[in-house]
């Protein structure tokens, strides 16, 4: 049905929705509703993913298990608590693209970050310096800093940021190449976010994983905004460790357990490593040994014994991806993604606002990052109280709509655009 210009009309979105592609899974998450029952355009799911209608259920089970069985629920009951990690970590392994062994999911994600450059970082002589972007989220700085200061560095020398061209917002990968080449013998590890949170780039982690291996760095990437988000390969790219949450892109709730992955060529080396008992082979734990005997896996990694009550409703979360599929995810995230960026240029006919995110398909996710003329706060809470659009904003000057490819549909897409040229031209 569609001429020139007729998909900038509702109807059109309305029958993309119903007659072309229906959602994937839209009737397995709960959805948020405004004060007369009508579900709201859910934009923010690259900040907090929505809640399957598996959560309550999983989490009664285990609170179940833990009431009739009490410690016996580590080895009995429908899902003994002992399987709980390498179930997680198979549902995990599809969806970045490792081996079970080389998943564990453990505590938070800037927690799991540190527990990873503790490894993954070693300053010596003259090699020093991590590599990490400029317009990196917070934490991942603070994290970083914090460990170069930890091992008697210097957090202003010692960590090289990475900005991007004057009068651009995103990275060139052949930038992030050349200064590793100019400055390889410094750097010791590298650690980007594979999708940048402010910009919603996804960097070339291949192309720049290869070329810090070949100037002697380790190659490290927060996952948080792609995974779940689009298919990634860490094994094959040979990247050596990757750390991510769960709450935005899978699904799995507030806080939830992150995922942490540490390449299988790793395994067996003797890496300096933070452990605890659960760092130990379940064959020996009990023996109760002053001296840990590791297990060869990333679960070596996990120090600690797993939380279960939030581990039980992200394994249902990542069920569902399991059950759909990284590739029809991927293929619809594009449609939602295409879609609202055509209509955001179709409906920009005073050039208000520009779409600071990558337009190659290899280089973006569900995110449109949108620089607009007024104060984004206001503008995303105006779309909020006067048309049920909920997205976020960054500062200074950016708005983020992500279109989940799991549930959300063409007509939020529609509203959410929508929604925002009203308010800018109103
Ligand atoms: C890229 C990135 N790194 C780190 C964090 C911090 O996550 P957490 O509070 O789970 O440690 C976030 C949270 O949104 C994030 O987006």
């Amino acid at each position: 049905m569609s001429t020139q210009t007729e998909f900038v009309t509702e109807e059109y979105a309305r029958h993309r929705d119903v007659e072309l592609e229906p959602p994937l899974a839209r009737d397995r998450y709960l959805l948020p509703r405004n004060a007369h029952g009508t579900p709201i355009s859910y934009m923010a799911g690259n900040s907090l993913g929505l809640q399957p209608t598996s959560t309550k259920a999983a989490i009664d089970q285990e609170l179940d298990s833990w009431g009739t069985l009490a410690v016996r629920g580590h080895s009995h009951g429908a899902h003994p608590w002992m399987e709980f990690p390498s179930l997680l970590a198979k549902a995990s392994a599809a969806i970045v693209g490792a081996q079970p062994s080389e998943i564990v999911m453990m505590n938070s994600l800037t927690i799991n970050i540190h527990m990873l450059l503790a490894s993954f970082y070693q300053p010596r002589d003259r090699r020093r310096k991590i590599l990490m972007e400029d317009h990196a989220f917070s934490s991942d700085s603070y994290a970083i800093r914090s460990h170069v200061a930890f091992r008697g560095g210097h957090p202003d020398k010692d960590v090289i940021r990475l900005k991007p061209r004057e009068g651009e917002d995103c990275l060139r990968t052949e930038d992030v190449i050349a200064v590793l080449s100019e400055r390889g013998d410094e750097i010791a590890t590298i650690l980007f976010g594979a999708v940048n949170y402010y910009t919603g780039e996804f960097m070339d982690i291949p192309a720049i994983t290869a070329v810090a291996h070949d100037v002697g760095a380790y190659a490290g990437w927060d996952l948080a905004h792609a995974a779940g988000n689009i298919p990634m390969h860490m094994h094959d790219w040979d990247v050596d460790f990757a750390a991510w949450c769960s709450y935005k892109y899978l699904n799995a709730g507030p806080g939830s357990v992150a995922g942490a992955f540490v390449h299988e060529k790793h395994h067996a080396a003797a890496l300096p490593r933070l452990e605890g008992w659960w760092t130990n082979k379940p064959e020996t734990r009990f023996l109760m040994n002053s001296i840990v005997d590791p297990l060869e896996t990333a679960d070596a990694w996990a120090v600690s014994n797993p939380p279960l009550l939030i581990m039980a409703p992200a394994l249902s979360a990542l069920e569902l991806f399991t059950e759909v599929g990284m590739p029809v995810l991927r293929a619809r995230s594009l449609q939602l993604t295409g879609y609202m960026r055509e209509l955001v240029a179709e409906l920009d006919t005073e050039n208000r606002v520009q779409v600071i995110t990558p337009s190659d398909s290899e280089r973006h996710g569900a995110q449109l990052s949108i620089r607009v003329p007024i104060e984004p706060f206001a503008l995303i809470e105006r779309m909020y109280q006067n048309h049920g659009v909920l997205g976020d904003a960054r500062n200074p000057d950016i708005i983020r709509l992500a279109p989940i490819p799991m549930y959300n549909t063409f007509h939020d897409v529609w509203r959410a655009v929508t929604a925002m040229f009203a308010e800018l031209n109103g």
